[in-house]
């Protein structure tokens, strides 16, 4: 219920960059099911952010936070030894601890410098939730 009071920060981006949050947002697995609302609103609220080639972005086990779009570069996903694949530009990942509550299942690495989009849990809990408020009540 304190999801209500969260304010929901937008940030600028070009239509370059909306568009291929847009784009990997409806073509990954569960995003694509949301309104279309929704995904304008996650698309609002993605804030920028860069790593270094080498660098760890999630880590297999922790907990998770942020649900990310990758923009630039690529990235590795490993679970214990085992090489998974690659992610291109243009894809969501690091949404399965946040949408099954569950710690991260693999581990992602920066194979070059990247550059992501992300959103936080709370952001993205709120305009699942939000949006579930107002068609409740327009009964
Ligand atoms: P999450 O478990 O939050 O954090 C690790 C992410 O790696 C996971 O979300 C998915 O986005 C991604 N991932 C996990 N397993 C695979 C897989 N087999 N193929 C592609 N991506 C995966």
């Amino acid at each position: 219920a304190q999801l209500a009071h969260v304010t929901l920060t937008n940030y600028s981006k070009s239509e370059e960059s909306r568009e291929l949050i847009h784009r990997a947002l409806l073509e990954n697995e569960f995003m694509k099911h949301l309104e279309q609302g929704q995904i304008q609103t996650i698309v609002d609220c993605m804030h920028p952010t860069r790593l270094a080639r080498g660098c760890c972005v999630i880590q297999e086990g922790d907990d998770g936070s942020l649900v990310y779009v990758l923009e630039e570069g690529k990235v590795e996903v490993t679970k214990g030894e085992q090489k998974l694949c690659t992610i291109d530009p243009g894809k969501v990942f690091g949404e399965l601890a946040i949408l099954y509550n569950c710690t991260r299942t693999a581990t992602v690495t920066a194979l070059t410098d990247i550059k992501l989009w992300a959103i936080d849990r709370q952001g993205f809990q709120t305009i699942m939730m939000r949006t579930g408020l107002i068609k409740h009540s327009q009964y």
